[in-house]
């Protein structure tokens, strides 16, 4: 999960036929090019989420038949055929799709596999590409997955957040407990080479102990990837009204702190290594690429209401409800809301931010002479490696991992 704000930012108009300036594809050959389509339905709404997804009652009487996910997959070519026409003549093909959701599995397997088949159709699929698909657990059967891998999906992350059932309730889960082992070996049956859990951590009443048998039992499973993810209070939320109610207890930095050693300590010792701060995998080819992608400030395209796209330094998003999404793309418009234009400063910083997250840590030729001191402090401190520091790049310690946002504040200086 790469987090895509619900509240979208400000930024000027994006023209109605959506093109970008001339200077935004300006060596593209460079760099790789992935597509991110975001699917904003779900069944129930999780009390913790703050995503751009709607259930069927949240859409009734807004946006009317043109919201609804029976058009969807064709909405959503809509918008792919608008980027073919954006992007012209680039001969990029994609090195990565990303659906996303929202719930991609409450849409029939050929939706998705048609919306894939758009992306082939328009632009070609790199040879390798990755081709994943995030799933919930309790929407996902043998003969779904099969027609998923017979589609073109080679990768699948699985929303397992938890093995305790007190935990997934408080979630608001539906699945139970062992079903997402049970979806990865329904996964490797059907033939998919990289699956993915991703699990949550401090959420109200979890234990240490919880947490561990939540990652034993997830790598017990056999995937090849792990994210771990704190569970963040959004404002707003149902989960945060039932914490500000006293209903459930909030747990606090240190207890999360602690669960982020846990985690490093088990999945290491089952074989995974961690690549960006929240991503284990147990080999290179397991790590997600598309996320990669977007860390390393590549290009992608994101399709589908409220996603974010980048290009050669333009940020755009497009509106979040489904039924404006529609409305626009049905009237021949580019759904863009707003856009930003990148400056080298812009990109500087966030290189920064994306990139001292990474296993691999980011050049020290990025930071500014502020920002250099904070990184020789950071290394007394223990909050970076030395020796990489010795080699010019900027690389988190096991306790920096801890303190990640705190480093980066620094290092932006
Ligand atoms: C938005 S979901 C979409 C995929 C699917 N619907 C699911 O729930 O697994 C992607 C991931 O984001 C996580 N997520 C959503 N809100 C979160 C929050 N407030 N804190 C931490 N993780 C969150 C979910 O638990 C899930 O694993
Ligand atoms: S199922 Fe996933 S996207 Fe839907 S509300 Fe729950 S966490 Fe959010």
């Amino acid at each position: 999960m790469v987090p895509m704000p619900s509240v979208l930012p400000d930024g000027e108009p994006v023209p109605a036929d959506g093109t970008l300036p001339a200077r935004a594809l300006d060596g593209a050959g460079d760099r790789p090019l992935g597509f991110y389509l975001h699917v904003p339905y779900c069944a129930t709404r999780c009390g913790y989420c703050d995503f751009n997804t709607y259930t069927a009652a949240e859409l009734r009487g807004s946006g009317g038949a043109l919201a609804s996910r029976d058009n969807y997959a064709e909405t959503l070519a809509e918008e792919i055929r608008l980027a073919r026409k954006v992007l012209g003549d680039d001969p990029r093909r994609a090195e990565t799709v990303f659906v996303g959701g929202g719930t991609p599995t409450l849409l029939p397997a050929e939706d998705l596999t048609r919306m894939l088949g758009v992306i082939r159709d328009e632009f070609g699929l790199a040879d390798g590409a990755e081709i994943t698909t995030e799933a919930n657990p309790e929407s996902v059967d043998p003969r779904y997955l099969a027609a998923l891998r017979e589609g073109g999906f080679n990768r699948v992350s699985f929303g397992m957040q938890s093995a305790r059932q007190h935990v997934l309730r408080v979630l608001d889960r539906t699945h139970t407990p062992g079903r997402p082992e049970a979806c990865v070996a329904e996964a490797r049956a059907a033939g998919f080479e990289h699956v993915n859990l991703d699990l949550i951590y401090g959420t109200p009443g979890e234990t240490d102990d919880d947490w561990r048998a939540s990652l034993d039992a997830a790598v017990g499973a056999g995937p090849d990837h792990v994210s771990a993810y704190a569970l963040i209070v959004e404002e707003g939320t149902q989960l945060a009204r039932r914490i500000r109610r006293g209903e459930v207890p909030m747990t606090d930095d240190d207890e999360h702190a602690d669960r982020y050693l846990i985690a490093e300590e088990r999945l290491t010792a089952a074989g995974f290594g961690w690549y960006e701060v929240s991503n284990w995998a147990t080999t290179e080819a397991g790590r997600c690429r598309h996320n990669e992608l977007y860390w390393r400030g590549a290009d992608w395209w994101g399709a589908g209401p409220g996603a974010h796209s980048h290009v050669g330094g333009v940020r755009w998003w497009n509106v979040k409800h489904p039924g404006a999404y529609a409305q626009a793309l049905a009237e021949g418009r580019s759904p863009g809301a707003g856009r930003e234009l990148l400056g080298e400063e812009d990109r500087r910083v966030e290189r920064i931010l994306l990139e001292l997250r990474l296993a691999d840590g980011c050049p020290l030729g990025l930071l500014a002479p502020a920002g250099l001191r904070a990184a020789g402090r950071a290394v007394a401190d223990g909050l970076l490696a030395p020796e990489p520091y010795e080699r010019g790049r900027a690389v988190l310690t096991l306790r920096g991992r801890l303190l990640a946002d705190a480093v980066v504040r620094d290092l932006v200086d």
